[in-house]
């Protein structure tokens, strides 16, 4: 019994580390989540039936060890180095030069470009091929013991595939991958406990918990890139063939390293992979570039910090620290009152960020964030930037929380927040100079109107100066008013007029979308028109009319109708008309013209409707009317003493419908 229970054990444990290496080494695992539960479980059962079977290393032992108050100091027998830092392409060219210099060699050299890992590093001691013992780097010379942490990571084998030499320690970094930290951070924000800020800082202060049974529940991964102390195994001679064999014992290694040749090989790497950067799993803030040959390696030897073979190619910081000079509302073209932060003026991301949205007062409320405050300004790719989130401890004393202001920074006029809405607003409609602003700008942008050299400065003043009141008002305008703005030459000022008249055709779509009625953005704005057809028929339609639209609910219905019942807009719309703006009437819907595509002769007296009504009737329904019958005619409608048409489709065969059938067809039977 014992002895069967002793070999499920082993299997148990062999199918689970095959199953962790297929996952974490290879990214491909074999079973579903629930089946590894399962191994999991019947070992879990099996050990607590025969407590004499659990060993050291089995995975339902990475988490012992009672909670520490300390960790132990670990001196590192072969120092955890740092590396030089590269920011500009001249750096690595450097770099590559002085390798050559100090060699004596030419010609191109090959590097190993790896991706520079956003985690912290680790050394992990391997005795015949067990895991013995883990450590932070510390300063580089000591670190903390944080063995049973790392035994929690499923990603770090308890034990190396066979072949193992007796002595292995492997170096490496531990990091939480984007997916795992956002889960983390969803569940803690439920539990309203503590969110951290980026994924290096939840694996940093995941490793260093003292209770092992909360890292376990923490979704850590490492790869490893390098070796310390070895014994009983020659060092591969390369830098590729040593992560070729880390990996064959079993260790997870980056599927993103290349061996490259020379700078240009380098700097090629460095692009491709800052293109990919912002679609990997995880957060890399550079890549590493590693002089491939081993006793080139050691020939080089050391500086006092870093080794001369290897340099981290940094990529743009995609998050850096400022401090928030204020917080001021900005409002929209609805009235929304927008929290936007002025910041210190940072660079991250690439770019120098000055202002940040803080999207409305939750989201203030939620991150706490208080002029003066110092916090972290993150732009990931061309992502807007956004506050991620206040660094507390370095608060000033007495600062304040932001409040929504009660009156219109603009306009003064009330603020009201509706139940269930995020947005506050100013209630003051286009008596706010700011949503006239807006409300312009709308007006003339490219999904709308489309006129061409009407920027935000030109709007502004336009506004400022309340030569624009109405969005009518613009096609009133002549060059030589627009020449007394600043910043517009004659040139410009004629453009823009020939522009705002270009502006006046339009389509019936872009109009009501123009319009910046609530809700009603292009898609609506698509499926009015083509509901409606004409802007007299949206014009007479009631909130029940309007809701029959496709995809239009109540609310949106309700605005619609609130926006035409209104004698200001519809006395806009009028001027607008008045001001030469023209759309042409929109196609009738395919649905409403069951005859397109076909193709009608009459002949002969109808009873009961004139030939001309009758071809009316027809073409309302997309039908087209011919006057003589041929092989493309679809239909020959034959009254009374119909002659020698009828005839003639009767000769080619094609269909004749008599009075009755043309009334059933028409739907008027
Ligand atoms: S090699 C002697 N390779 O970067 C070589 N380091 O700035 C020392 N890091 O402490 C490190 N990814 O935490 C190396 N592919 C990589 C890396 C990497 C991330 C970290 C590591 C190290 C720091 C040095």
């Amino acid at each position: 019994m014992s002895a069967d229970a002793a070999a499920r054990a082993a299997e148990l444990r062999a199918q689970i580390a095959r199953h962790d290496y297929r996952y974490y080494v290879l990214d491909d695992p074999e079973v579903p989540d629930a089946e590894y539960d399962r191994l999991m479980l019947e070992l879990r059962e099996l050990e607590r039936a025969h407590p004499q079977l659990i060993s050291p290393d089995s995975p339902t032992q990475r988490v012992a060890g009672a909670p520490s108050t300390a960790f132990g100091e670990v001196v590192h027998q072969v120092p955890m180095l740092s590396l030089d830092n590269a920011f500009r392409e001249d750096d690595v060219a450097a770099f590559d030069r002085r390798i050559h210099e100090r060699l004596g060699l030419s010609g191109e050299l090959d590097y190993v470009a790896e991706p520079k890992l956003d985690g912290l590093a680790v050394t992990v001691i391997y005795h015949a091929g067990r895991l013995e013992r883990a450590a932070t780097r510390g300063d580089g010379v000591t670190g903390e013991d944080v063995t049973a942490n790392v035994r929690t990571i499923r990603a770090v084998p308890q034990r190396l595939t066979a072949g193992a030499p007796p002595v292995l320690e492997v170096r490496g970094e531990v990091f939480m991958d984007l997916k795992g930290f956002e889960r983390m951070n969803a569940q803690a924000r439920a539990r309203d406990e503590r969110v951290y800020v980026n994924p290096r800082n939840a694996a940093a202060g995941s490793l260093r918990q003292l209770d092992p049974r909360i890292t376990a529940t923490r979704p850590l991964r490492a790869f490893f890139y390098g070796v310390g102390v070895v014994e009983g195994m020659a060092l591969p001679d390369s830098q590729h063939a040593l992560l070729a064999r880390l990996r064959e014992l079993g260790l997870p290694v980056t599927p993103e390293t290349r061996t490259v040749r020379g700078v240009a090989g380098c700097l090629e790497y460095y692009r491709a992979l800052g293109e990919r950067r912002s679609r990997l799993p995880y957060q890399i803030d550079g890549v590493v570039y590693k002089l491939d040959g081993r006793a080139d390696q050691e020939r080089l030897g050391f500086l006092s910090r870093s080794p001369r073979w290897a340099i981290a190619h940094k990529f743009p910081a995609e998050e850096a620290l400022t401090v928030v000079r204020a917080v001021e509302f900005q409002v929209g073209r609805t009235g929304a009152l927008t929290p936007v932060a002025s910041l210190e003026p940072v660079f991250v991301g690439g770019v120098t960020v000055t202002n940040v949205t803080l999207h409305n007062i939750d989201e203030v409320r939620r991150k706490d964030v208080r002029v003066g405050d110092t916090v972290t300004v993150r732009r990931a790719g061309d992502v807007i930037p956004q506050v991620v989130g206040v660094l507390a401890e370095r608060r000033a004393p007495g600062a304040e929380p932001v409040e929504l202001p009660a009156r219109c920074p603009v306009c003064g006029s009330a603020v009201l927040r509706l139940e269930g809405e995020a947005a506050a607003r100013c209630t003051g409609g286009f008596s706010c100079r700011a949503q006239r602003q807006e409300a312009l700008r709308h007006f003339a942008s490219r999904r709308a109107l489309d006129i061409e050299g009407l920027g935000d400065k030109v709007i502004a003043q336009l506004i400022e100066q309340d030569m624009v009141r109405s969005p009518a008002d613009l096609f009133r305008l002549s060059a030589a008013q627009l020449t007394e703005l600043e910043r517009l030459g004659e040139k410009s000022a004629a453009n823009l007029v020939a522009a705002i008249a270009r502006g006046k055709r339009t389509t019936l779509p872009r109009l009501l979308y123009a319009l910046g009625i609530r809700d009603v953005g292009e898609a609506t704005a698509l499926a009015l028109a083509r509901h409606f057809g004409t802007l007299e028929r949206l014009l007479q339609a009631d909130v029940a009319a309007i809701q029959q639209v496709p995809d239009v609910g109540p609310v949106v219905a309700a605005h619609v109708a609130a926006f035409f019942a209104s004698p200001d807009h519809r006395a806009v719309l009028e001027d607008l008309q008045r001001q030469g703006v023209s759309w042409p009437d929109m196609p009738a819907p395919a649905a409403e013209r069951p005859l397109a595509g076909r193709t009608f002769v009459l002949t002969g007296t109808l009873q009961s409707l004139t030939r001309e009504a009758a071809a009316e009737a027809l073409t309302a329904r997309g039908a087209k009317i011919a006057g003589s019958v041929s092989k493309k005619t679809s239909y020959l409608v034959a009254g009374a003493d119909a002659g020698s048409k009828l005839a003639r489709a009767q000769a080619l065969g094609i269909p004749v419908l008599d009075e009755a059938a043309l009334l059933k067809l028409l739907g008027a039977e």
